[in-house]
This record gives C-alpha cells, sequence and structure tokens, in this order.
C-alpha cells in the first residue's frame, strides 16, 4: 500500500448552514449520533497510512485540539469508577504513533487558501486533504486509502467523484473525463446545469502533490470571491495527471442538515440497539 504520511483538514470554515449551533460549535465537533464528524476523518486519514494530521483552524474552533488532547480528570474519574469500556473510548482517539499539527487560518479565505496555510508543514511530499463534513462510509479501505494506491509515482493527483444530479451542479467542482478513462481533462467551479461538462462531482477527498502549493500561491480569488482549490488544480492538470477517482463507499454531505440527518439514520440502523427505531424509515435501506 502506498502511504499518505500527511493529511490536510481544512476546518477554517463559517459553517454558516447549521446555525446558530455553529455559532459555538465547531461543525466538525456536530456528531453523526456519538462520534464527531471530525472522528470519522480522522480514522479514513489513519486507515491511509498518515501519521502527522494537519488540521486548518481559526480563533473559534479550539474544540477541535481540545478533543484530541487527554481530558485528565475524566479519564481519572472513570478509572477510579472501574468504567473501563467508556475509558478506552476517549483513550483511544487516536493511535500513538500519529501527531496533530494546527495551523491557523486568519480569515475564511476560501479552500485553496485554507490549504495553501499548511505549506510549512507539508513541505515536499504529496499529500492528502480530507473535508471532515463529507462522510464517507464504507466496510473495506476507506475512500482516501483508495486513492493512495492510484498515486504512488508522488506526482498524479487523485480527486474523489461521484455523479450527481444534473440539478445539483452548480453545489460542486465538475470534472470533464477523457472517454474511456480517468485522467480529467477540464474543471469548473460550481458550474449550471447548461455549463457543466459532465454530472462528475468533485467530493472532499483529494490527493495532490506538492507543486499544488505554487499554484495556489498564484491563484486569483474565483467564484464567490475566495481562493478556489479547484482553480489550483484546473492548473495543474494541465502538468501532470490528475485522475478521477469513482470511490467504493456511500457518501453523505454533512455541510447540510439533510446529509447529517441521513447519516445519522444509516449509522443508528446498523446499531444493533438502535436498529428498531429507525429501520424502514426513508435513508436506511
Ligand atoms: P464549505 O463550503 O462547506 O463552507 O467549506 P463552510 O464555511 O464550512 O460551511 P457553510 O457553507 O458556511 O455552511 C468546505 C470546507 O472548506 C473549509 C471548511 O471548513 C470545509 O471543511 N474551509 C472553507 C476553510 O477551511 N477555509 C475557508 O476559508 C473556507
Amino acid at each position: 500500500m502506498t502511504r499518505l504520511h500527511k493529511v490536510v483538514f481544512p476546518v477554517a470554515g463559517l459553517g454558516t448552514r447549521f446555525l446558530p449551533a455553529t455559532k459555538v460549535v465547531p461543525k466538525e465537533m456536530l456528531p453523526v449520533l456519538d462520534r464527531p464528524l471530525i472522528q470519522y476523518a480522522v480514522d479514513e486519514a489513519v486507515d491511509a497510512g498518515a501519521d502527522t494530521l494537519v488540521f486548518v483552524t481559526n480563533r473559534y474552533k479550539h474544540a477541535i485540539a481540545d478533543y484530541f488532547d487527554s481530558a485528565y480528570e475524566l479519564e481519572e474519574t472513570l478509572e477510579h469508577a472501574g468504567k473501563r469500556k467508556l475509558l478506552a473510548t476517549i483513550q483511544g482517539l487516536l493511535p500513538l504513533r500519529v501527531r496533530c499539527i494546527y495551523v491557523t487560518q486568519e480569515r475564511a479565505r476560501g479552500l485553496g487558501h485554507a490549504v495553501l496555510c499548511a505549506r510549512a508543514v507539508i513541505g515536499d511530499e504529496p499529500f492528502g486533504i480530507i473535508l471532515p463534513d463529507d462522510l464517507i462510509l464504507n466496510d473495506g479501505p476507506g475512500a482516501l486509502r483508495q486513492m493512495a494506491g492510484r498515486a504512488a509515482d508522488g506526482k498524479t493527483g487523485v480527486l474523489a467523484v461521484e455523479e450527481v444530479p444534473y440539478a445539483d451542479t452548480g453545489k460542486y467542482g465538475i470534472v470533464d473525463v477523457e472517454p474511456g478513462g480517468d485522467r480529467i481533462r477540464h474543471m469548473v467551479e460550481k458550474p449550471s446545469p447548461a455549463e457543466a461538462p459532465s454530472n462528475l462531482a468533485v467530493v472532499g477527498r483529494y490527493v495532490l502533490p506538492p507543486r499544488i502549493f505554487d499554484l495556489l500561491e498564484t491563484t486569483t480569488p474565483g467564484a464567490g470571491g475566495e481562493i478556489q482549490l479547484t482553480d489550483a488544480i484546473a492548473a495543474l492538470l494541465k502538468e501532470t495527471p490528475v485522475l478521477a477517482h469513482r470511490f467504493a463507499g456511500q457518501r453523505f454531505d454533512c455541510g447540510n442538515k439533510a446529509g447529517m440527518v441521513r447519516a445519522t439514520l444509516h449509522v443508528a440502523a446498523a446499531d444493533p440497539e438502535l436498529r428498531h427505531l429507525v429501520t424502514g424509515l426513508p435513508g436506511t435501506s
């Protein structure tokens, strides 16, 4: 397996679709049942071989660092009470070999800018990106691990893609893939259905070579006045192969309420103690 040593989690967005909760609670800390979104994302990175997790955060997101820190008093109380199972749930959040690094994005200037903030930590090696609000669940290798295996030469980029209804192309980066293959020829951010080159949408997993940082440095603000990662990738694919990876797994867009509800029903349906509450409800098949 090709390991991805470093994975970036851009979590400095404003999370406006979950206000008022996200006034105080970072979107990434919202739980699907009892585990916050960031935990699912980190598990996927560790599954892909990561030993360095880079969180691009801001001053409102301290809860993420607190979550991965040890909680001495709580641990001691559980230990004394003999609650070993509960203790294990808070002690095993990350394997010991994994370290967390926090970098700040002072202002939300777009996803591309957030990724650029991680440059000094990533250095000169390929890396992964996970957007935690795109939750991808499956029983086999995680989506990022599947992608790492396709970028073994260290220069190829890989983007996770999924077919979406044409009516939704305006919510995504949309790719145009060479006929009969998966090399991306062209990519557009949030096109209208009429302008979309296909209905293959990029979702929140990327494997990119470090060259992307040079391209981000020169990317000017695009759609919405933000520095778009899509624009830098559009420049990258003129220089080096960038592949569209149709991942194995089910994606839930937990950046909006409907996706969050669907993900919760899905995870509850797999839980022997909760299954009876949700079977038969839409979204749990
Ligand atoms: P979104 O488009 O989902 O924006 O960002 P958002 O701010 O998180 O949420 P809404 O739309 O206001 O509800 C996609 C990803 O990029 C990160 C977000 O944290 C999220 O993981 N991001 C976005 C940044 O880290 N910095 C930015 O400046 C913008």
